[in-house]
């Protein structure tokens, strides 16, 4: 039987998605893209699931991205479709996920591998890792929202740079950059995403799912992200995890949500 192309275990609340391909440095091809957003859209549903770990499979690679053979013969009609349906069906669906979303960057996080990182709500990173848009140098753009979240993360200038260039940058440079919040050893990286998520999964998920609206409504013109915080903020007073957090700092004990 052939290995699944996306791995999922559960363990803790905390599933830890692999992508696996390491062959193909775990480049994101249609069936990779199909099967991710499937195993989010069961993570979503999942009430025993809290937050979500992306990684790569081996040693060398987070995503080395998009699966290069399976566009170069594309026209633009084609090419759109490929980027909208990746958009829509994938990187939006995690940049959305009300359940946060961690990228482990073990490795390659190129083009489409990084937009997936980016995608996430928190990266950690190895310091083998190499993280670039090298679209530019195949004659093409990226496409999977790497135009919009890179100059977000690290600013506009700094976004042109790379994009231009497709230059990779080291581990390093991209947490100077605020491209990945911090640089942990290779070996811990997995148990330092873990124990960055069983601290976050320690506050009120329903508070959570909230902010991550309100971030992302800050980030899209069509929308005021002042008046959503106003909006979610009031939301969050009708919630059990509300009662429970407050009440819990009134009786000076640990709160205990769900
Ligand atoms: N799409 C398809 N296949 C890819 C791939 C991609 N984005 N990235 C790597 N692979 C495949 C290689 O073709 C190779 O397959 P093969 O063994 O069947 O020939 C395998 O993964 C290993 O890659 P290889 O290039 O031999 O490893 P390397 O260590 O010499 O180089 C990279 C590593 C990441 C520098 C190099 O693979 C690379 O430049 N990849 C493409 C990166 C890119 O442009 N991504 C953006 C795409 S939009």
């Amino acid at each position: 039987m052939s290995e699944k192309i996306v791995l999922c275990e559960v363990q803790d609340r905390v599933a830890l998605l692999t992508i696996n391909r390491p062959d193909k440095l775990n480049a994101l091809n249609k069936s990779t893209i199909e099967a991710l957003s499937m195993e989010l859209d069961r993570l979503q549903e999942n009430s025993e699931v809290r937050g979500v770990i992306l990684t790569g499979s081996g040693t060398k690679a987070f995503v080395a991205g998009a699966d290069i053979s399976e566009f170069a013969d594309f026209d633009k009609e084609e090419g759109r479709a490929l980027a909208r349906e990746g958009q829509h069906n994938l990187f939006d669906k995690i940049a959305h996920f009300t359940k946060p979303v961690i990228a482990a960057v073990n490795g390659f996080a190129l083009g489409g591998g990084l937009e997936l990182a980016m995608a996430a709500h928190i990266r950690l990173a190895s310091p083998n890792a190499k993280l670039g848009l090298p679209e530019v140098s195949l004659g093409v753009i990226p496409g999977y929202g790497g135009t919009q979240r890179l100059p977000e993360l690290i600013g506009k200038g700094r976004a042109f740079e790379m994009i231009f260039t497709g230059k990779m940058i080291g581990a390093d440079e991209a947490q100077g950059y605020g491209l990945v919040n911090r640089v942990v050893p290779a070996e811990d990286l997995i148990t330092e995403s873990i124990s960055l998520m069983q601290q976050i999964l320690r506050n009120s998920s329903s508070a959570i799912a909230a902010a991550i609206t309100c971030v992302n409504a800050g980030f899209d013109s069509s929308k005021n992200g002042y008046e959503w915080e106003i909006n979610a903020f009031g939301n969050c007073f009708g919630t059990e995890e509300f009662t429970e957090g407050t009440t819990a700092f009134l009786e000076k004990r640990k709160p205990q949500f769900g």
